[in-house]
């Protein structure tokens, strides 16, 4: 890795850090419904938009080459804030073997913590909503990823979504995800096989001079006219390679194209009657039409 990064030859590099999700292999214990059953170390923490049974892979890369700097495996249930310095120092102390240094901190607002913001020159972290309220022209994000702040650092923020690049095609091409271990170690070394992996492939593909084959993927040309997958079953996706006939899928649109007040029904209660769709509703309990509970 560190051969790789000083062929890139930067003396201040942008580290942007973000944790991900490993689900474990394992279920909730049934009398302590935060821990593993099988895998004692598993814990229940956030994945994605909810609460699952895993770990966390704590990781920081090189903005600008995509590279893996460290990593910090840890159970779901710890905070974001616990490891961030201790990944910060240790790509501080691999980039120092480049002879390069840390030019600033990218990060999302489950970092925003005073310690990691005085440990370097300049970090981009978003403030929560309820911190620092009032205070205009710091950087924030809303539910919908919309950015408020400076211009210039909107523009730094934006070099965020490279560590979910980079978490995905862990997860997607080298199986990070798909571990069959159990236990905070054994799932560590798994996952760092797979980062291993990743940076090997990028060593290969720089030794034949084709740096950019592994880090962009196939290129396609955009001119052309092409059938994406919808069943799912293609040997090549994301397109289509005419195995949907085969497995017999049917993509005729079959939801009706009623409005809502044609299909909903209607219950009467003693002061308001009540509109029904059951097929558009997602039986969430509160309403989007409405906008609240
Ligand atoms: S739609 Fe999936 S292979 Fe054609």
């Amino acid at each position: 890795m560190t051969k790789l990064l000083k062929e890139q030859q930067s003396s201040e590099v942008d580290v942007v850090l973000d944790a991900s999700f490993i689900k474990a292999w394992s279920i909730r214990h049934p009398t302590d419904n935060q821990t593993g059953f099988s895998d004692a170390d598993a814990r229940v923490g956030r994945s994605g938009r909810s609460f699952a049974l895993g770990y966390k892979l704590h990781l920081s890369i090189d903005h600008k080459t995509m590279l893996p700097l460290s990593s910090v495996f840890a159970s779901a249930n710890q905070n974001e804030k616990k490891h961030s310095l201790t990944i910060l120092d240790k790509a501080k102390r691999i980039l120092q073997r480049c002879k390069a240094k840390v030019r600033s901190v990218v990060a999302d607002s489950q970092y925003s913590d005073s310690k990691l913001r005085d440990a370097v020159e300049k970090a981009t972290i978003p403030y929560p909503a309820n911190h620092m309220k009032g205070v205009a022209g710091l950087l924030r994000v809303d539910r919908k990823f919309r950015t408020y702040g400076s211009g210039e650092q909107r523009m730094e923020y934006h070099k965020r979504p490279l560590i979910e690049a980079v978490n995905s095609f862990l997860k997607t091409q080298f199986s990070m995800a798909n571990n069959k271990v159990r236990g905070l170690k054994q799932v560590a070394f798994y996952a760092l096989c797979s980062i291993l992996c990743l940076v090997l492939i990028r060593e290969a593909a720089q030794n034949i001079g084709k740096h950019e084959k592994a880090v962009k993927g196939k290129n396609v040309p955009s001119n052309q006219p092409c059938a994406l997958c919808r069943c799912g079953e293609s040997k090549n996706k994301p397109f289509c390679d005419g195995t949907h006939a085969k497995v017999g899928f049917k993509g005729a649109e079959t939801a009706s194209k009623k409005p809502h007040d044609k299909q909903a029904k209607v219950m009467d209660g003693p002061t308001l009657k009540l509109e029904d769709a059951p097929a558009l509703c997602a039986a969430a309990r509160f309403c989007h039409r409405g906008g609240g509970t």
